[in-house]
């Protein structure tokens, strides 16, 4: 029997764990316990997932809340130490790049127990980042290293990292995209706001390069102005943007844009369906790069870098620069050359959560 600590705590953390702990329950011989660090706690960035997904209640929810990096992560690491003081598991997973990830791997490592890392290997190379710095040392740390795209494997290797601890498994967000599909399709999003399937496009922007400025957020806002006089845009809006959005003045002018619509963060299924009938997406998030190279959308993504290459080489994604006129010109060219949505990363197929299961189920730390 192998006891197994997994670890959630950010809303794309989420989609990652749904499908793992599922593989665990039902391959048999693995005890899993669930642990819930608290780093997002409104209902619409935890809780409804918990639902939409069918993630079992977590054992423990350590209710650590927001605060600085520093502050966060300290806290995290102080309430999760006793937790594995006290089950000593075989293994802890941790999933992705956000603070909870590298807290509780820190924790591990240091009491040896084993460190299972899903989502190893992408690197966007830009420390700037701070999930970069949080992948970066959650892998150095691991004892098994689970990667999604080739491109772990190479940055993996580079680093220096043992060849028999990295396991090429595929990706637990699609495994969770291809789960939910067809359930998705009962949403009414698209009705509840008036928009027609291929009408409109989906924006999604968190990330501190394009909304800690006023500047760039403004000329981000300008280019959605100028998209707005041909498609609908929709902006579910993460916590931060909206509080960003009201300290830098810019509220005011994004509300009076008539196709503009500013919505609350929205459950998995209403997301995942509102994605999938639109004609682009722009984003500065991670998962969306890769949700939208699955659902064939063209997805410009509005950074200068990305830690997961494989998006573009297939031919959906391609990174723009946060300014006005490069994302019309970017849009453009989509519009002129609609990207091929044929082509998909190898072993996104809906099973690398059992994959991990078996070989978790067989490793010993
Ligand atoms: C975190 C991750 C980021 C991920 C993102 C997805 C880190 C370093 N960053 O960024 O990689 O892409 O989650 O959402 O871990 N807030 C709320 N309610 C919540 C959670 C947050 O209002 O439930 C607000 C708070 O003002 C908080 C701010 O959002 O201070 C930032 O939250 P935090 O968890 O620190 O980082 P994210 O920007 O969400």
């Amino acid at each position: 029997m192998q006891k197994i600590v997994s670890v959630c705590g950010a809303r794309p953390n989420f989609m990652k764990i749904a499908p793992l702990v599922r593989a665990f329950h039902a391959r048999g011989g693995i005890e899993s316990i669930l642990v819930h660090t608290g780093q997002h706690y409104d209902e619409r960035m935890s809780r409804l997932f918990f639902d939409e997904l069918d993630i079992p209640k977590p054992d423990l929810n350590l209710e650590v809340g927001s605060g600085s990096h520093a502050q966060q992560t300290a806290e995290i690491m102080k309430r999760f130490e006793p937790v594995l003081v006290e089950h000593q598991p075989d293994w802890v997973v941790v999933v992705g790049d956000v603070n909870s990830t590298i807290a509780c791997g820190l924790v591990a490592s240091k009491l040896g127990i084993g460190l299972a890392h899903v989502e190893a290997g992408l690197r966007s190379f830009d420390r700037s980042m701070p999930e970069e710095i949080n992948r970066v040392l959650t892998d150095t740390i691991s004892d098994l290293l689970f990667v999604t795209e080739s491109s772990g494997m190479t940055n993996l290797l580079a680093e220096g990292v043992a060849r028999e601890k990295i396991h090429f498994v595929g990706n637990v967000m699609i495994d969770t995209l291809l789960t939910h599909r067809e359930r998705a399709e009962d949403s009414t999003i698209l009705d509840e706001h008036n928009l027609t399937p291929g009408g409109y496009a989906v924006v999604t922007l968190h990330r501190p390069s394009n909304v800690d400025d006023a500047a760039v957020f403004g000329s981000i806002l300008d280019a959605l102005e100028e998209l707005g006089r041909e498609l609908d845009i929709v902006f579910p809006m993460h916590p931060r943007t909206r509080n960003n959005l009201a300290t830098l003045g810019l509220e005011t002018r994004a509300r009076g844009m008539s196709n503009l619509r500013i919505l609350d963060p929205l459950g998995y299924l209403d997301f995942l369906q509102l994605m999938s009938q639109s004609s682009l997406v722009l984003t500065d998030s991670g998962g969306m790069q890769e949700e939208t190279t699955i659902l064939g959308v063209p997805c410009l993504t509005l950074r200068h870098n990305t830690e997961r290459p494989v998006t573009i080489e297939c031919g959906t994604n391609r990174l723009v620069e946060p300014r006005k006129e490069a994302i019309l010109e970017a849009y453009a060219e989509v519009k002129a050359h609609p990207p091929d949505t044929t082509r998909k990363p190898e072993l996104w197929d809906g099973r690398a959560g059992e994959r991990i299961a078996a070989i978790l189920a067989s490793s010993r730390h």
